[in-house]
């Protein structure tokens, strides 16, 4: 009989000792309550085990007292071993973890599809490099990575590092992680519940990130599975919501600003996208979705702006290249240098001197 098992091994000489242990509090004693589990003699030893008990510090120890005293009566004991288990606490829920060695996580969301979150997480990431930070990014758009195609990285394979972590892929001067290098971008993923929650987490957690200063996420749009699991996964330090000025998307935006509002993450700011448009043959600038309408909502739900970005053929020409805007000196790629200066001061973050 194994001492682990829950089948109590008790000694007659034992049981007839402990059954003048009364409980404190009750008529009863501790072998007829069935609450001893082990009660013998290991040579001198007494070895004396009692069921987990979720009983208060004062009735522990005047059972242990009481225990002490019939068991050092009997002959042939010159020793006590006596185990009063506390009851397993209850697991309580993980919460967010800071991943180790990274000083802030952003992610970049919006509440419709199709804004140009991909394109600002990149170039975003990209601005914050030029800065002199260290910067990774991760695509968190599982059901239909973009990251690959934007950095020119399709077929890129994440190593293995050191610590049985995944080792993100090393690029433009910024560390990229995304699904589609584990299973191709041009397979759609129809992911649920706990599937996806588990990869969202191991694509936090299980990389080897460290050190960074910041973390850019790109996220699928809305506010479905993904954004949940990651606000309980990682603690965030600001969150940028992507919009453009047509009033359908606004009416999405305030509903991505309200997601984190609620999950207590902090909004850094929102971005207009497509805020102007930039003429290919005459370079000038016209105003086709009503430019300026983000700055005001962005006032009355109490965020940060953080500028514009104007509708420009040549940041999706960039991107399909696999050079992201912001690598160019373009009007656009100014913009994002611009939003990514802004990032980095609300984040406080200045690269180190070496
Ligand atoms: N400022 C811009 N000027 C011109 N084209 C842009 C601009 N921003 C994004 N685009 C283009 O718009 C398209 C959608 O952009 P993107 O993929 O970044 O949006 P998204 O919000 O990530 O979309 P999804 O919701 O599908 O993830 C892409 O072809 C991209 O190149
Ligand atoms: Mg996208």
């Amino acid at each position: 009989m194994t001492p682990n098992s829950d089948k109590p091994v008790i000694s007659p000489v034992f049981a007839q000792a402990l059954a003048n242990v009364r409980y404190p509090g009750f008529d009863a004693d501790i072998v007829s309550m069935d609450l001893v589990l082990e009660a013998r003699l290991d040579g001198t030893r007494a070895v004396v085990r009692l069921r987990p008990l979720a009983a208060p510090p004062e009735v522990r120890e005047q059972l242990e007292n009481d225990i002490a005293g019939v068991i050092s009566g009997l002959a042939g004991v010159s020793e006590l071993e006596l185990d009063v288990p506390e009851p397993p606490q209850p697991k309580k829920p993980a919460g967010p973890r800071p991943l180790e060695g990274v000083k802030a996580v952003v992610p970049v969301a919006s509440g419709k599809g199709g804004v140009g979150k991909s394109t600002v997480a990149v170039n975003l990431a990209l601005g914050l490099a030029q800065q002199g930070l260290k910067v990774g990014l991760l695509d968190l758009d599982l059901y239909g990575p973009s990251i690959p195609l934007m950095l020119g990285l399709q077929g890129a394979q994440p190593g293995d590092a050191e610590n049985g972590k995944i080792a993100p892929v090393q690029a433009h001067g910024i560390k990229v992680l995304s699904i589609g290098f584990l299973v191709g971008a041009e397979r759609a993923l129809i992911w649920r519940g706990p599937i996806l929650m588990k990869a969202v987490k191991q694509l936090l957690h299980e990389v080897a990130w460290a050190p960074l200063d910041v973390l850019v996420l790109d996220l699928p749009p809305g506010t479905g599975d993904i954004q949940i699991t990651m606000t309980q996964e990682v603690p965030i330090a600001g969150a940028v919501v992507v919009t453009t000025p047509q009033d359908v998307a606004l009416v999405d935006a305030i509903k991505a600003v309200d997601m984190f509002n609620h999950t207590n993450a902090p909004v850094l700011g929102i971005v207009e996208n497509m805020s102007y448009f930039i003429c290919p043959d005459c370079d000038s600038r016209h105003e086709i979705f009503g430019h300026g309408s983000v700055r005001p909502l962005a006032a009355r739900l109490g965020v940060p702006f953080l500028g514009e970005i104007p509708l420009d053929k040549a940041v999706r020409e960039a991107m399909d290249v696999g050079r992201p805007i912001v690598e160019s000196n373009a009007a656009s790629g100014q913009a994002y240098q611009e939003l990514a200066r802004q990032v980095a001061a609300r984040l406080n973050l200045a690269p180190e001197v070496k």
